[in-house]
C-alpha cells in the first residue's frame, strides 16, 4: 500500500455512492481519528465486516475499528433523533464507544421542523431535486441565514429556547402556508429531540483544535466527505446538488483545521457511475443496460432504497473531480460488476448542442443535460476478478481498463474494490 500522508481526505468523485465507506473501514486501519465533515442524515455508508452489515449515516464508518476516535466535524448537520439510534445499534452490536464518539460544539442541529419543510417543499416544487427527505437543505438554509441552532446552544436552555422558538415559528409560517400535515406535533418532536441534550453535550468537543493537537503529537487523521464532487454546492450540477460542499476543500472549514495540515487526498470512484435523484447524468446507459448493471451492482440507495441510474465511466466528470479536489490518488470501487459484460464504454467528451466536443465539465444544467458523451470503447474481460488479492491477480483487460481510467483523471489509482469484504479491496502500487 502506498504511504499515505498523515491528513488524508477520502471525496467522492461522482454523484455520491461510491462506496467510500468501504475505502474509509480499509484505510481507518492505519489511522487514529476519523472525521465527517460536511452533510447529514442523507449520506449512507454501507460496510460488511464479516457476515455482519451496517448502514451509517453519520457516525463515521471508522467507528467498526476498536480504539478508533471518530468525530462529526462544524461542517456538519446533525440529527439528534438519528444519530442517537444509530449511536445505540452499535452499542448493541457489542462495539464500544465509550470516549470514542465526538461531535463538534460548532456543529448546526438539525430538527423536526427541517425534515418536515424538506418533505414539503420537494413535494410543492416545480422543478424536484429528488432530496433524501432527511431536512438537509433546510437545515443549511437556516445555518446561512444565521438562524441555525448549534450543539454549542444547547449549553444555555435560555437561549435555546429562544432560537428554537424563533426559527420553528418562522418554519410552521412557510409549512403551513405549503398546507402540510404534521406542523401540530413539532413541539412534542423538537421536545423529545432536546431532551437528549445532556447525552450530546457529553460528546461535545472542538474538532479543529482536537484535530490539529493530534496531528502535531503525530497522530492520522482521516477526513471523510459524505455525497459526492457533482452534488458539491458549488462545483456540482447545481441545482440538482446537496447543500454542502462535499469537496476536498470543505474537509478543513468542515474540521477546523487549516487547508495546510492535509497532505492526501483519494478519490473514490466506481469503475461505472450511478446517480440517484432528479439531474442530468450525460453518460446514462440505454434502459436495458441500465437495469441489469443496477441488478449487477444492488444499485439501490442505501438511504432511501430507490432505484439508482446507472451509467458508463465518465473521465470527463472525474478528471475535473481530480482538479477540484487536488487528488494525490484514487480508488476504484465495485469493479467486479462489470466481470460478465462483453465490451464496456468510456465517456472522454461531450459533445454538445452546436456540435463542438468539449473535455471540460460544463458549468450548467442546461449544456449538461443536452451533452451527448464521446464514447471509446473497451473489451470486457469476462471473467470473475472477485478472487483478486494482488491487481497482478486481475485478468489483463480487467487491468487496462483501470490503466486507461488512470490516464484518462490523470490520477494514480491506488486501491481496487472487486467485493464488499475487507479482503477484497487491493492495494495498487
Ligand atoms: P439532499 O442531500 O437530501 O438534499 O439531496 C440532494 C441530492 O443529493 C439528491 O439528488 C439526492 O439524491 C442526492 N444525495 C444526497 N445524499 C446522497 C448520498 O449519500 N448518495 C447519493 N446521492 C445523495
Amino acid at each position: 500500500m502506498r504511504e499515505q500522508g498523515a491528513c488524508t481526505v477520502v471525496v467522492g468523485c461522482q454523484w455520491g455512492d461510491e462506496g467510500k465507506g468501504k475505502i474509509v473501514d480499509v484505510l481507518a486501519e492505519g489511522v487514529d481519528i476519523v472525521a465527517r465533515y460536511q452533510g447529514g442524515a442523507n449520506a449512507g455508508h454501507t460496510v460488511e465486516v464479516g457476515e455482519d452489515g451496517f448502514v451509517l449515516h453519520q457516525i463515521p464508518s471508522g467507528i467498526l475499528h476498536r480504539g478508533k476516535r471518530c468525530l462529526l466535524g462544524n461542517g456538519v448537520v446533525l440529527d439528534i433523533g438519528q444519530f442517537f439510534e444509530e449511536y445505540d445499534a452499535l452499542t448493541e452490536r457489542g462495539i464500544d464507544l465509550e470516549g470514542r464518539v465526538g461531535v463538534s460544539i460548532r456543529a448546526q442541529l438539525l430538527l423536526p421542523y427541517h425534515r418536515l419543510l424538506d418533505r414539503v417543499a420537494e413535494d410543492c416544487a416545480a422543478e424536484k431535486i429528488g432530496t433524501t427527505g432527511r431536512g438537509i437543505g433546510p437545515a443549511y438554509e437556516d445555518k446561512a441565514g444565521r438562524r441555525g441552532v448549534r450543539v454549542a446552544d444547547l449549553n444555555d436552555p435560555e437561549r435555546l429556547g429562544v432560537r428554537v422558538a424563533e426559527a420553528c415559528d418562522r418554519t410552521r409560517r412557510r409549512l403551513t402556508a405549503l398546507g402540510a400535515d404534521g406542523v401540530d406535533t413539532l413541539d412534542e418532536e423538537i421536545d423529545r429531540v432536546l431532551a437528549m441534550r445532556e447525552r450530546l453535550l457529553a460528546l461535545a468537543t472542538d474538532t479543529g483544535p482536537e484535530i490539529s493537537a493530534a496531528l502535531r503529537a503525530g497522530r492520522r487523521v482521516l477526513l471523510e466527505g459524505a455525497q459526492g464532487t457533482a452534488l458539491d454546492l458549488d462545483h456540482g450540477t447545481y441545482p440538482f446538488v446537496t447543500s454542502s460542499n462535499t469537496t476536498a476543500a470543505a474537509a478543513a472549514t468542515g474540521t477546523g483545521i487549516g487547508p495546510t495540515a492535509i497532505d492526501a487526498v483519494v478519490g473514490v470512484v466506481k469503475a461505472y457511475t450511478t446517480r440517484v435523484g432528479e439531474g442530468p447524468l450525460p453518460s446514462a446507459m440505454d434502459a436495458e443496460m441500465d437495469e441489469h448493471v443496477r441488478q449487477l451492482g444492488g444499485e439501490f440507495g442505501a438511504t432511501t432504497g430507490r432505484p439508482r441510474r446507472c451509467g458508463w465511466f465518465d473521465s470527463v466528470l472525474t478528471r475535473y473531480a481530480a482538479q477540484v479536489n487536488g487528488l494525490t490518488g484514487i480508488a476504484v470501487t465495485k469493479l467486479d460488476v462489470l466481470d460478465t459484460l462483453p465490451e464496456l464504454q468510456v465517456a472522454t467528451g461531450y459533445r454538445l448542442a452546436d456540435g463542438s466536443v468539449t473535455e471540460s465539465f460544463p458549468a450548467d444544467v442546461g449544456s449538461l443535460g443536452s451533452a451527448q458523451p464521446v464514447y471509446e470503447s473497451m473489451p470486457g474481460w469476462k471473467g470473475s476478478t472477485c478472487h483478486a488479492r494482488r491487481i497482478q491477480d486481475l485478468p489483463t483487460k480487467a487491468r487496462s481498463y483501470l490503466d486507461r481510467i488512470e490516464e484518462l483523471t490523470g490520477t494514480p489509482v491506488q486501491w481496487v474494490s472487486v467485493g464488499t469484504r475487507r479482503d477484497q479491496i487491493i492495494p495498487v502500487g
